[in-house]
């Protein structure tokens, strides 16, 4: 039968009253009953607490979990009780239920007791609008103290608590309301970021973690091997490797939740054992890429509660350092950076000009209204500026009266002085900062000076969302302690094709890669790039890091090789997940969204790990320690 045809299908007619209740089923109600069905119900528990409302009016439940407070209103004893669903109110009524109040007087906070009763409706002057549960309440018939509790270190969810206290008793800091919603809204953005993938046909595959080493260019974790006396694995700082030897493989599209490992200073936004939503597809080019991790992010930022919009923006590596001075913008708000550097080469401002000579930069901030700073307020900048790495930091205030006031007046003209301001888009109240000096540390002074306006100016807006591509970076960058060229992302990053010539020519400033990060609000939240899929690109890139053939062969043998067997031209991103998830949580440290993190010193204080091995196990491992042990 020919479709087309119109004529020859046949389509039966279906009365509207037919179709009509289709309309009209609730299919979440269905869904609702089958988890219903479907919920786990023990002996010792037939209902969660924070469930339980009006429709479960007379039902007999069973109920266990935390006593969060036991209060005595007039010989009456009313208990909070607590499970992950929420609370749930108890009584006991010498009068109603005296064996249950006789078992209440012994109870404490945070023991664990299973009541039996029925749910009934409390008086309605008595009801609690905080709480779901706040129009019901259970006179138990039984209760059973199913554990109980000695007095805890600190009160659940009390700000002022130290955090190396809640650390150490982390497992009683999960019971706290915060860190509940945080692991919630981890666990849903996973789910959400797992059901994206897999819709789009990726297939979730596992790494290993005792391998041998990666490229991102972190300290390695080591563990030593018995077996192979003298050999150590390395603990991946990310599935880099594996994941493009997964595209050799065939997989073509690969992701994992997956667990990463680096040794280097931790900040509040990095710990040394941290996840990565890691993907990796063949076949791809880099806008390719982007699409999929927009969506992905649309996804998670749903199960989070936030609705975002791609496309995002997207800015070269340049752009965003010399409007921002970072890498990672947060483009929140404004305090833009300029130029100024043409019109100091015209002046007589020496020492600035011999610094542009010498291939630096000169970059200002304009604050509005900033012509009222205290001589003090100057100085607190400045000092703030030199903590950064300044050697000096200019200003020029324009005064109300029209006229400018600073030291640096001495070396430009009037006219000069006025193409500044026209440049800083400066009125009369503003100030002008500026320094002068090696690229790198003009931007990151500058970068961290806007931040730091940006937030005591209450300039940024914490209900925006902001998210942008960085596109476009230098495929070197050059490190004056290894003194040499050293990969920006990492050696398997290919490098613009474009610029293949300069690679052989030495011009390596110059090349750029195809690597792009994702930024989100002002934090780099994950990064990738097109990969090499030529294995004479690859050793041009090693040879260009100053790797010889031989630590090449040593450190990457196995991946060059694996480049010479049809490799398809791939590419791929990860995600900080812990970075994600703490953004959208609103909180400033990944610690808050970790169930077990370590502190600032790569220490567990929960285990008091790391701990010390027993000469039994170092002797097997083969290590002497350097280490006098104390005592
Ligand atoms: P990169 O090193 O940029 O790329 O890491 C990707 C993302 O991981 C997060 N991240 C961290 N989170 C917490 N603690 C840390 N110590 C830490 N280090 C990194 C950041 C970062 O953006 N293999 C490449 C990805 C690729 O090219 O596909 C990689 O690991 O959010
Ligand atoms: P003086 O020390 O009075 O001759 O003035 C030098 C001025 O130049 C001071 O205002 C300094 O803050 C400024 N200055 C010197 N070096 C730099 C630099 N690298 N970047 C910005 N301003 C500078």
């Amino acid at each position: 039968m020919n479709f087309k045809d119109d004529s020859s299908v046949f389509i039966p007619y279906i009365p509207p009253i037919y179709i009509y209740p289709l309309f009209c089923y609730d299919f979440r109600a269905k869904k609702n009953f089958y988890r219903e069905m479907n919920k786990l119900k023990t002996r010792m528990k037939s209902n969660n607490c924070g469930e339980l409302n009006l429709s479960n009016l007379n039902q007999e439940v069973t109920l266990s979990g935390w006593v969060s407070t036991v209060r005595d209103l007039g010989g009456i004893l009313f208990i909070e009780l607590r499970d992950r669903s929420g609370f749930f109110q108890l009584v006991a009524n010498p009068q109603i239920n005296p064996d249950v109040h006789k078992a209440f007087e012994k109870v404490r906070s945070e023991y664990v007791i299973m009541v039996k009763g029925k749910v009934t409706k409390r008086p309605e002057e008595t009801y609690n609008e905080k709480y779901p549960t706040g129009q019901v309440e259970m006179y138990p018939d039984t209760v059973e103290i199913l554990a109980e509790s000695k007095v805890l270190p600190f009160v659940l969810g009390d700000e002022s608590v130290s955090e190396d206290i809640r650390l150490k008793y982390r497992y009683l800091d999960i019971r706290n309301e915060k860190m509940l919603h945080n692991l919630k809204t981890r666990h849903n953005i996973v789910q959400a970021v797992r059901n994206y993938l897999n819709n789009q046909d990726f297939l979730e595959v596992e790494t290993p973690i005792l391998i041998k080493t990666t490229p991102e260019g972190a300290r390695d974790y080591l563990v030593p091997s018995r077996v192979q006396p003298g050999k150590f694995f390395a603990l991946p700082q990310s599935p880099q490797i594996f994941k493009q030897l997964l595209m050799v493989g065939g997989i073509e599209k690969y992701y994992q939740i997956a667990k990463c490992f680096r040794d280097e200073d931790l900040r509040a936004d990095r710990q040394p054992e941290f996840t990565q939503i890691d993907m990796e597809l063949s076949f791809v080019e880099q806008q390719d890429v982007i699409n999929v991790v927009e969506g992905l992010l649309v996804d998670a930022f749903k199960a989070a509660g936030v609705e975002i919009k791609p496309p995002f923006k997207q800015i070269s590596w340049q752009e965003a350092m010399d409007r921002f001075g970072s890498d990672k913008p947060d483009t929140r708000f404004g305090l833009e950076l300029f130029d100024i550097g043409d019109i100091i080469l015209e002046s007589n401002f020496e020492i600035v000009k011999n610094t542009l000579l010498n291939g630096g930069i000169v970059r200002g901030i304009r604050i509005p209204g900033g012509a009222k700073y205290s001589r003090k307020d100057i100085d607190d900048i400045t000092k703030l500026a030199v903590s950064f790495g300044a050697k000096a930091l200019a200003n020029i205030i324009y005064l109300e009266d029209g006229t400018a006031k600073s030291p640096v007046l001495k070396f430009v003209t009037e006219e000069q002085a006025k193409r500044i301001q026209e440049r800083a888009g400066a009125q009369a109240g503003d100030i002008i900062f500026f320094v002068a000096d090696k690229p790198k540390l003009v931007y990151d002074i500058m970068g961290r000076l806007r931040l730091h306006f940006g937030k005591t100016l209450n300039l940024i807006d914490e209900n925006k969302h902001n998210l942008l591509w960085v596109v476009d970076f230098p495929m070197f960058e050059w490190s004056d302690e290894e003194g040499r060229f050293m990969a920006m992302h990492h050696p398997f990053t290919s490098p613009n094709l474009e610029d293949l010539d300069k690679l052989d020519s030495g011009d390596l400033g110059n090349v750029k890669s195809i690597a792009y990060d994702i930024v989100y609000n002002g934090t780099e939240l994950g990064g990738g790039s097109v990969r090499i899929h030529s294995s004479e690109v690859q050793k041009k890139i090693f040879k260009a890091l100053g790797l010889t053939e031989e630590e090449a062969a040593e450190k990457f043998g196995f991946m060059v090789n694996a480049l010479q067997y049809g490799t398809p031209p791939h590419a791929g991103l990860a995600i900080g997940l812990d970075r994600l998830v703490a953004l959208l949580c609103r909180t400033d440290s990944i610690r808050d969204v970790i169930a077990f993190p370590k502190n600032a010193s790569a220490k567990d204080l929960m285990s008091d790990a790391p701990g010390e091995a027993s000469l039994q196990q170092m002797r097997e491992l083969h290590i002497k320690s350097t280490v006098k042990k104390e005592g």
